[in-house]
């Protein structure tokens, strides 16, 4: 069998490199894209490479369709093949929404929501003509509740849209044996939230603590199981209780 390959948006820092270390300890070879952290880009991928995977890093913004739809071609091209698109970018900001500009709105559904509708697409043909593939999100804990979010808006109805998306694809790619998942974290501490602010949520958390990045890795590998053959269109919250 050909070496398996996993696409990670996102993947230099955070949640996306503790999915790429863990899958290259098994000796996957992870393609991971960055915007603008080339330095630990660099890291990430000697370190995909120490532990045992091949790495392709490259830098692409995929805000940007094409870039996107390029990117996949690029990874087809140097290894024939995505077993595993991890759609891992997936910024925040935290403004009123009367304080939210134009350009901040439409980042949050910029970053967090269109690029899994542009890979989706670019990578769905290789893995229906495989018969195989498992495509997962990040959505957040609480976005499936449809609450009033009047700090983090945009990002908190991207976050809902990536979990219609998810289900969405989930019904169009079961009948060709692919999976497509969401994974909502709570608060765990990636590095992308102030450490400030993870201390002052720690008394919300019914579990009464902040997250690690290896639990969303644990549950990847749940997901990329064979033993997950049949979860499809699921979402699986990782938050300690919170937002549930
Ligand atoms: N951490 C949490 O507590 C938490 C909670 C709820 C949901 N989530 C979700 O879980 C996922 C992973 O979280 P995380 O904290 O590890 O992520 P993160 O640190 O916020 O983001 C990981 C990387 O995504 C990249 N990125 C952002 N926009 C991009 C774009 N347009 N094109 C290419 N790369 C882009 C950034 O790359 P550059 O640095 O190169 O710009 C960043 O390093 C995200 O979708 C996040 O929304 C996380």
């Amino acid at each position: 069998m050909s070496q398996r390959v996993a696409l990670i948006t996102g993947g230099a820092k955070g949640i996306g490199r503790g999915i790429a270390l863990d899958l290259a300890s098994r000796q996957w070879n992870i393609a991971f894209c960055y915007r603008t952290s080339e330095a630990e880009a660099k890291t990430t991928a000697q370190d995909i490479i120490r532990q045992g995977g091949q790495a392709l890093a490259l830098r692409c913004d995929v805000s940007d369709p094409v870039a996107a739809t390029h990117m996949v071609t690029q990874v087809e091209k140097e290894w024939g093949r995505i077993d595993v698109l991890i759609n891992g970018a997936g910024p925040y900001h935290r403004r009123n929404l009367f304080d939210e500009t134009i350009e901040g709105w439409n980042e949050m559904f910029n970053s967090n929501l269109h690029p899994i509708f542009y890979l989706a697409q670019a990578v769905a043909p290789a893995m229906k003509a495989r018969k195989a593939g498992r495509i997962i999100s990040f959505s957040m804990a609480n976005a499936d509740q449809m609450v009033a979010q009047p700090e983090v808006t945009a990002h908190y109805i991207a976050k809902a849209g990536v979990l219609i998306l998810t289900r969405t694809l989930a019904k169009l790619l079961a009948p060709y044996g692919i999976t497509v998942n969401a994974i909502s974290p709570g608060f765990i501490d990636s590095g992308s939230t102030a450490p400030q602010e993870l201390a002052a949520m720690t008394k919300r958390i019914p579990a009464g603590y902040i997250g690690a990045v290896d639990d969303t890795v644990a549950a990847v590998r749940y997901l990329l199981s064979d033993g997950a053959r049949y979860v499809n269109g699921a979402n699986i919250q990782i938050s300690g209780g919170w937002g549930i």
